[in-house]
């Protein structure tokens, strides 16, 4: 990680304390910076997303880990009429999305890290999580928990920002993310570095085969790769 990350910097804290800190602050502007920053796009990478999914019904239990406000879930409820379980990390996430899911008994927020995560073994059919591995702290003890609470032949469904392989198209959305994106973001989040973390963490984290090869590595079977927009983000599904 980079050296001008606060969690970082002569603190004992880790990078959980971090980014739960983070977006605890942010939690009140995140839904309406997520949509504008993305110019809405992020509503058709989760509904890409959630088609990726199979077998599911009004019968599944759905995990989604790392929810945030709830997006994700919302989304799996509405085309499957499955019952999802939204967990996350960041208690005022959760809080800044209830308001989304009073209509919607079947959908439950609770606190809990992913990297621990209070699920019985195989108690989920299917598993998601939107933009929230890469701020795991350890990425790999995330996916074995993931992989813990689906049940065998359950699916894994991972959305994540990755990198565009087109270079004229990289430069320009470098730009956008390294400069613009950083300066809306903190002005209208009142926050100094949240919109810095996200390009760092988007360059540092694997995408495309190198993170293929952590899920193999991890013991998944029939993983997928569905890269979007050019490859700004990509969708990868799997088997347990
Ligand atoms: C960028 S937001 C994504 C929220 C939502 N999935 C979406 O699509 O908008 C990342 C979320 O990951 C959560 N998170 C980070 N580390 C986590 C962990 N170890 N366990 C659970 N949630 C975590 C954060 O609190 C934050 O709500």
């Amino acid at each position: 990680m980079s050296q001008n990350l606060n969690y970082e910097l002569g603190t004992t804290d880790g990078k959980k304390t971090y980014v739960r800190g983070m977006f605890d602050s942010i939690a009140k502007t995140y839904d309406l910076l997520n949509h504008l920053l993305s110019m809405g796009i992020d509503f058709y990478w989760r509904k890409v997303t959630v088609k990726k999914l199979r077998n599911l019904n009004q019968d599944s239990k759905v995990l989604d880990l790392a929810t945030g406000t709830g997006d994700l879930a919302i989304q799996i409820h509405k085309k499957y009429g499955a019952e999802i379980y939204g967990t996350d990390i960041a208690k005022e996430m959760l809080r800044a999305g209830l308001h989304k899911i009073t209509d919607k008994p079947k959908i439950k927020f609770f606190c809990g890290d992913a990297e621990k995560l209070p699920y019985k073994d195989n108690f989920f059919d299917a598993c998601t999580i939107a933009f929230g591995i890469r701020n795991c702290e350890n990425v790999e003890k995330a996916l074995s928990e993931m992989q813990r609470v689906t049940r065998k032949n359950g699916q894994i469904a991972i959305l994540e920002f990755s990198q565009p392989e087109n270079a004229f198209f990289k430069q320009l959305y470098l730009f956008y993310f390294k400069n613009v994106l950083p300066l809306i973001g903190n002005i209208l989040s009142k926050h100094n570095d949240a919109y810095k973390y996200l390009p760092e963490s988007v360059m540092q984290f694997p995408h495309g085969k190198e993170f293929y090869r952590i899920l193999e590595k991890t013991g998944f079977t029939e993983i997928e790769l569905k890269p979007l927009t050019f490859g700004i983000v990509t969708v990868y599904t799997m088997t347990v």
